[in-house]
């Protein structure tokens, strides 16, 4: 039993391994495409190095929240790869704004889910490894929708 489960093991190591380093480069690309689709869809409100907006945590004069920052100091990272597809997918406010807009905007129209979670894996550049730690424990039950496989593979 002991013995089948080591040659499972060998087995499965022999088939990952390829595929993993198969991955390293276009991890790069997705990155470098997530960073150009976040420099001109996202920057605007975002900041160009996702620094946020100007007194981000406190409400407007319309009683909005203005666009956080997605680096260390935001909470992006404490979403899961699910929830951060949704937010952008759909849009997102949050529910202590005294107003009932959208306030960032839903992009379903306008990016893919592939290009989407392209952004997100540049956005997870930005955070501390030990974000990224979180981040990808949260996932972990929470995956982006159609990369469940890839992501059981530990390529993500
Ligand atoms: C028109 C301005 C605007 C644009 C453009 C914009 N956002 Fe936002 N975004 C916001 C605002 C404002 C919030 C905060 C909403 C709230 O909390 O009420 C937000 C929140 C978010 C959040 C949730 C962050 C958190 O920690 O809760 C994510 C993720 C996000 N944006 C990603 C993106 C991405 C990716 C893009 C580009 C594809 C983008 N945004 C483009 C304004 C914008």
């Amino acid at each position: 039993m002991l013995h089948k489960a080591r040659f499972l093991c060998m087995a499965a190591a022999f088939f990952v391994a390829p595929l993993t380093q198969a991955t390293v480069s276009s991890d790069q690309q997705r990155i470098d495409t997530g960073r150009e689709i976040y420099l001109q869809r996202c920057a605007a409100c975002h900041g160009v190095q996702g620094e946020g907006q100007p007194d981000w945590q406190q409400r407007n004069a319309l009683g909005e929240l203005p666009a956080p920052p997605h680096g260390p100091s935001g909470h992006t990272w404490k979403h899961s790869d699910e929830m951060l597809l949704r937010i952008i997918k759909n849009g997102w406010r949050d529910p202590f704004n005294k107003t009932m807009r959208i306030t960032m905007p839903a992009f379903k129209k306008i990016l893919s889910d592939k290009e989407i979670q392209e952004v997100t894996i540049y956005l997870k550049t930005l955070w501390t490894p030990e974000q990224r730690l979180f981040q990808k424990e949260e996932s972990k039950g929470h995956p982006f929708p159609k990369a469940k496989q890839s992501n059981e593979q530990g390529s993500n």
